[in-house]
């Protein structure tokens, strides 16, 4: 099956296959062909460039992208999109005054969402989530990471954690799934965090093990969450069982949490409202990438990431929604690039490359995701008649895309 995409008024993110991440100054820089065709074999891109040159013919099917963009689809490394019923009560007890923390520590927060999970059956969990995961394809999503921790109990972090492997054996685009047992202390354990830090390493990591549940482990490192004693029980581990570190960290306030992080090798830290000089200084000439989430910052109304501080440092950074119940209901990629480039300073390149090439690197998984690279899987945004791909953040309410593809399929 061949797809030839002819007249593209521009194709963005245009890169040779060895390209893994974009760092610093280079985040500026968005490669780009103008008056483009694009060729896809079967579930990959096989060709493009200027459309002077484009040889193709016969091809099975072709689109004509006159006055539209084609980008790589978004690349979301932070979600916990399996999730029951919602939060809604507590999202209006914080216009009234409350605060996230005043609310977690009434009960409500995550061990809210727990109590709902627990009384949800698998096929429900299931049903419930991969509407969303529809939901986020139809808004340019093709690789999506899905985070447990809604569960805290042994049976209830598996429930979730086979739901995440049916949504991944269900969907078109490619899933990656994270254990987050440590998400929250359960009121079992209250007064016995070492206890629950204990559970979570000698009974469920050894189960999620053997049904190969997981790629990655992360814990909430937080002040009245999981200390850095904590953590680095948990990091090791999860290193123990083959899961690579990457962690909650720097939500609200900054303890060394991304030192720890890097010192266990982790592929991301997320979150990083607070930053620290350290903190910059510890992610410096390392392999672990800084994942902001802006529109978590945005529904919270905490600082958002300092995007600059890291870019301007050297470092890359990736974007991410964190879509979840409790500090962001959306799981909207469009939105989360608008709002780097509004609140956080970012350039539209800077937040494009952010959300694509090194989305795909925070999971592991820039070989086949995130450019526009000979042999990698053709997922693509397809736009309508806009003037530039500044217009994408610019005007951000509205939705800009009109097809998506993924392996090759277009899915609407
Ligand atoms: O990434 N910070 C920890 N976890 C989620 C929020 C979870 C919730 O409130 O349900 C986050 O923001
Ligand atoms: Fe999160």
């Amino acid at each position: 099956m061949t797809i030839l995409i002819t007249n593209i008024k521009e194709l963005l993110q245009v890169r040779e296959e060895n390209v893994s991440l974009i760092a610093g100054k280079s985040m500026k820089e968005l490669p780009s062909i103008k008056d483009a065709y694009l060729l896809i074999e079967n579930d990959r891109i096989a060709d493009f460039g200027a459309m002077e040159n484009c040889a193709t013919q016969n091809p099975d099917q072709t689109i004509d992208a006159r006055g539209k963009i084609v980008l790589p689809t978004w690349c979301d490394s932070h979600s916990h999109i399996v999730f029951a019923g919602n939060r809604e009560q507590e999202f209006v007890d914080r216009i009234n005054g409350l605060s996230y923390e005043e609310i977690a520590n009434r009960g409500g927060g995550i061990l809210n969402s727990a109590k709902i999970l627990g009384r949800t059956d698998e096929d429900d969990l299931f049903n419930q989530s991969l509407k969303r995961v529809h939901e986020v394809m139809k808004m340019g999503t093709g690789i999506l990471e899905i985070k447990s921790g809604y569960g805290l109990t042994l049976e209830s972090e598996v429930k979730m954690l086979r739901v995440i492997k049916r949504i991944k054996n269900t969907v078109p685009i490619k899933i990656k799934a994270t254990f987050l047992g440590a998400h929250a202390l359960p009121l079992k354990f209250k007064n016995t965090k070492r206890a629950y830090v204990d559970h979570i390493i000698n009974d469920m990591l050894p189960v999620i093990f053997k049904e190969n549940l997981a790629d990655y482990i992360d814990v909430f490192c937080e002040k009245g969450y999981f200390s850095l004693e904590d953590t680095e029980r948990l990091l090791v581990a999860g290193k123990q069982f083959g899961l690579t570190p990457k962690i909650h960290v720097n939500q609200f306030n900054a303890f060394g949490g991304v030192a720890l992080a890097v010192k266990y090798g982790a592929l991301s830290v997320d979150h990083l409202e607070e930053l620290k000089d350290d903190d910059i200084l510890a992610l410096t000439g390392s392999k672990t990438i800084p994942v902001a989430l802006p529109t978590c910052s945005y529904f919270l109304g905490i600082p958002y990431t300092p995007a600059r501080q890291i870019i301007d440092a050297g470092l890359p950074l990736a974007l991410a929604t964190d879509y979840n119940p409790g500090s962001t209901p959306s799981g909207n990629m469009n939105f989360v690039v608008s709002t780097a480039c509004i609140k956080m300073k970012m350039t539209p390149e800077e937040a494009i490359n952010a959300a694509t090439i090194n989305g795909a690197y925070a999971m592991g998984c820039s070989d086949d995701y995130g450019s526009i690279s000979i042999g990698k899987k053709a997922n693509l945004i397809i736009t309508k008649d806009i003037p530039s791909y500044n217009y994408l953040p610019y005007a951000f309410g509205d939705n800009h895309i009109e097809q998506v593809i993924i392996n090759g399929q277009i899915i609407n």
